[in-house]
């Protein structure tokens, strides 16, 4: 039996990145962005959005649609120029019934996208035309504006029929089926897209759109897009960037993942992964020294049964309430705090070296300000992670990471949907 003392020792050095690793990822990350865009192999899928900063200027109604999360959101917003809009009608739902009645996320993609036009149909305004923007939060090769082809699925997301199809078909179908042919399918976007696009319209420093949830992605806005002739935002799917530092823990959970080998940056700092690496490494401490509870509850054994919520809990100044976590003795529940500390702190570094990267490339010398747009539950909720961010960017760029402002953008889903739709209006997408 390893003392447990060694053992949280071993846990930090496979953990932590110190400065020259950190900095390895920041120059990896750069080679293979430049590599994604030249069409070099590469990690980084660096995809085309074919949309342009908003000119904040934007008014009018529009649909907006949000799919890519635990929750399907439908939406009509009103813009009203300068960063300002009103949310006219909202409908929100899971994709799959916490229940257990249902689950999308494995559905053909009939249901699935019936499912999104059933929520659709609820707020439509009657007769009237209206372009709608769609928010899907998946890696997608886009054609054009309103032309996305699903590539994979992430975030374990299995719904059949949808990969190598055109979502915006999909939908438009959907609609059609219900009588919806007003609601017209204007553009396809990313999540990074919308919370930089909303960032944008009130900010023109904004250049960097993150996600820092369930998945993890970021988007900037690049100068000269191969064959574009106007700066245009860049979904990168940084999620799948697999230089990346992985220990023993990564591989085990990569391996037994839907898809092993895609994702590695993803599922060392994604919500998604992160309850499972704590469950990884708890059971390892568990199998591997004597913890005081002797018993660990069954669902400590069941794959993803841990989430970041419970990770969550674990950093915060309460006792946890979690029965996952309660069943744990005190002791043990302390130890297991060192390991949720550990995993939190490394998302955070890794994120940032990703956004030094990005921010290199666009502006060298650092001389403009920048604000990097971010949204999800892990920026917004679990402690230690935004200073943990704030640490590693002082860190690795010095005085110079005051030209940064990380902002936190919730829900730019809604408004960014709409002013894409209201960019596919103006190309004439509808
Ligand atoms: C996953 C998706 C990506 C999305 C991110 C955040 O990484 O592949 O497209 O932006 O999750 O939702």
């Amino acid at each position: 039996m390893i003392s447990l003392s060694l053992s949280l020792a071993s846990l930090q050095a496979l953990f932590h990145l110190d400065t020259d690793r950190l900095t390895y990822v920041v120059e990896a990350f750069s080679g293979q962005m430049a590599d994604g865009l030249t069409g070099r192999p590469s990690s980084l899928a660096m995809l085309p959005s074919y949309l342009t900063c908003p000119d904040r200027r934007e008014h009018g109604d529009y649909m907006a649609l949000d799919f890519g999360g635990t929750n399907i959101r439908a939406m009509l917003i009103r813009l009203l120029g300068q960063g300002r809009f009103a949310v006219l009608a909202h409908r929100t739902a899971p994709l799959a019934d916490p229940a257990g009645g249902y689950d999308y996320t494995a559905a053909p993609a009939k249901e699935l996208f019936d499912f999104v036009a059933s929520l659709i149909a609820e707020i439509a305004p009657p007769q009237k035309t209206v372009a709608l923007g769609h928010t899907f939060s998946f890696p997608c090769r886009q054609n054009g504006l309103n032309d996305a082809v699903l590539l994979y699925w992430t975030k374990e997301f299995t719904a059949t029929g949808v990969v190598g199809n055109n979502v915006n078909t999909l939908l438009q179908q959907a609609l059609a089926d219900r009588g919806l042919s007003t609601i017209i399918p204007a553009a396809v976007v990313n999540d990074t897209v919308t919370t930089l696009l909303t960032a944008a319209y009130s900010t023109p420093d904004a250049t960097i759109g993150s996600i820092c949830g369930t998945g993890h992605n970021t988007c900037y806005l690049e100068p000269q897009f191969p064959g574009g002739t106007r700066p245009m935002y860049v979904n990168i799917e940084s999620g799948n960037f697999a230089a990346v530092p992985a220990n023993p823990y990564d591989d085990l959970l990569d391996s037994a993942s839907d898809r092993p080998g895609s994702g590695r940056l993803e599922k060392m700092c994604g919500g998604r992964y992160i309850g499972e690496l704590l469950r990884l490494v708890g059971l390892d401490l568990f199998r591997h020294h004597r913890f005081i509870t002797e018993n660990l509850p069954t669902r400590w054994h069941e794959p993803y049964s841990v989430t970041a919520k419970d990770l969550a809990e674990l950093l915060q100044p309460a006792s946890p309430s979690s029965p996952l976590l309660t069943a744990l003795a005190a002791p043990d529940q302390h130890v297991l705090r060192m390991v949720a500390e550990l995993i939190t702190v490394r998302s955070a570094h890794l994120v940032a070296a990703t956004w030094i990267a990005i921010v290199r490339r666009i502006d060298p010398d650092l001389v403009r300000p920048h604000v990097i747009a971010i949204d999800g539950s892990l920026y917004e909720k679990l402690p230690g992670y935004s200073a943990a961010i704030d640490v590693a960017l002082s860190s690795l760029l010095g005085e110079k990471a005051s030209q940064i402002t990380c902002r936190l953008v919730k829900d730019g889903s809604g408004v960014g949907s709409a002013l894409a739709a209201c960019q596919g209006e103006k190309k004439g997408m509808c």
